[in-house]
């Protein structure tokens, strides 16, 4: 209904949306869920928000959108609640959204770098059936922080922008590497995989994401991935051997099966060069397992205990962080000390 009356009242905004929405769709609730459940952390809420707004400009967002997109909401929202719908009530969403869109334009209207970055595809590698090593340059490097994310679109899939997280800490050459792996129909994910080739031209929006070294906290970390959820790790470890840390990781790296843990050779040989990094394999099926643990990452990390000395992250698929968060809650590892980015809980 929202959508609906947004395109009715403003038609030039239905430009800037793919034609397929069920993505948006999902991730502008989960954006209004991840604000009303965080809004007593302002300093969070607010660098949610400010790249949020930054990222926006790259779909063509205006500040003149910023209003008629509030009234389609408000108005939807009242339709649907009906009776329940009280003065009081719609004064107090319509507070909520101006917090949260006045955040958001600003950070957009005061931002002086691009709002994307071309990057060439140099490196294109199939690990596994379902999964690719690709390397983009751009000519000017993009200012992440290891452990961020950056949003990408493809020329075989025009309008439709992906999330994939930097394997590596920014490099001076401008060079960024994602690991990608093909989800059964996705759009993306599989035209990456099997399509893409040297030579393509991606658009980058800017980085987005808190997942980064806690560079104010000197605590060892523990680290919990799933998957291609190993990339945000590679970049912050990376950063650690660049700065000489001598913090000590725990990183626990899950896959279905053995065959799965596509990295596991590097990450070992990584150990080996620095007795700081211990690796844990995990697989979810217990055929031939060799020396990695069976259950699935919630299960095995929390057998080891609460962990409560550490700053954990945890990156992977929703269902595996969600699983992996309850498991650590349980076990008794205090909220403060998990870190995850909010769409990756889902
Ligand atoms: C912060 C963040 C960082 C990310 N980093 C990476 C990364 O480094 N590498 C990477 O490969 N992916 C990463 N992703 C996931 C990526 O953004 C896409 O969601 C994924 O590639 C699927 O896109 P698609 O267009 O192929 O699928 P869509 O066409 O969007 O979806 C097709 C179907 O697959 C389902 N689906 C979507 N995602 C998944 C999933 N992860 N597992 C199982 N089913 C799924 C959908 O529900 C839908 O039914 C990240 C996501 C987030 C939010
Ligand atoms: C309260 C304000 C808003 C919130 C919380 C919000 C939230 C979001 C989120 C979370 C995404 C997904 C981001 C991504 O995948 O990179 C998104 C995408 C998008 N938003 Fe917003 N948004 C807001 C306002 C607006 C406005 C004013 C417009 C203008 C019409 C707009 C247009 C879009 C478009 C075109 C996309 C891309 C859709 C797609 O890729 O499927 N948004 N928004």
């Amino acid at each position: 209904m929202f959508y609906g009356l947004l395109f009715y009242t403003a038609p030039e905004t239905r430009d800037l949306f793919p034609v397929a929405m069920g993505v948006q769709r999902s991730r502008f609730l989960q954006a209004l869920i991840h604000v009303l459940q965080t809004v007593d952390r302002p300093d969070d809420v607010a660098i949610f928000l400010r790249q949020l707004g930054r990222d926006h400009r790259k779909f063509g967002v205006l500040a003149k959108h910023y209003e008629v997109v509030g009234d389609a909401l408000l108005r939807a929202m009242a339709e649907v609640s009906g009776p329940r719908w009280t003065p009081q009530i719609e004064h107090a969403w319509r507070d909520a959204y101006d917090f949260v869109a006045t955040i958001m334009r600003d950070a957009a209207e005061s931002e002086r770098g691009p709002a994307v970055w071309m990057a060439r595809i140099t490196h294109h590698q199939r690990l596994l059936d379902d999964l690719a090593v690709v390397r983009a340059q751009t000519s000017v490097p993009i200012p992440y922080a290891p452990g961020q994310y950056l949003s990408i679109e493809i020329p075989q899939r025009p309008r439709m922008w992906r999330s994939l997280s930097p394997a590596n800490a920014p490099d001076s050459d401008g060079i960024v590497e994602f690991h990608v792996r093909a989800v059964p129909e996705g759009w993306v994910s599989r035209a990456i995989v099997a399509h893409s080739n040297v030579g393509d031209v991606w658009r980058i929006g800017p980085p987005m994401g808190q997942l980064t070294l806690a560079p104010q906290s000197e605590r060892d970390l523990l680290m919990v991935v799933g998957g291609t959820g190993l990339s945000p790790a590679l970049a912050i470890l990376e950063e650690l051997v660049n700065t000489r840390s001598t913090r000590r990781v725990g990183l626990f790296y899950g896959g279905r099966d053995v065959a799965d843990l596509y990295a596991i050779d590097r990450l070992r040989a990584l150990s080996r060069q620095h007795p700081w990094l211990t690796v844990i394999p995990v697989v979810e099926h217990g055929d031939e397992p060799g020396d990695a643990e069976v259950g699935t990452l919630a299960e095995v990390v929390s057998r080891y205990g609460a962990w409560a000395d550490r700053e954990t992250m945890i990156s992977g698929s929703p269902d595996m962080v969600r699983a992996t968060v309850s498991a650590m809650l349980e076990a008794g590892t205090p909220l403060i000390r998990i870190h995850y980015d909010p769409f990756t809980a889902g």
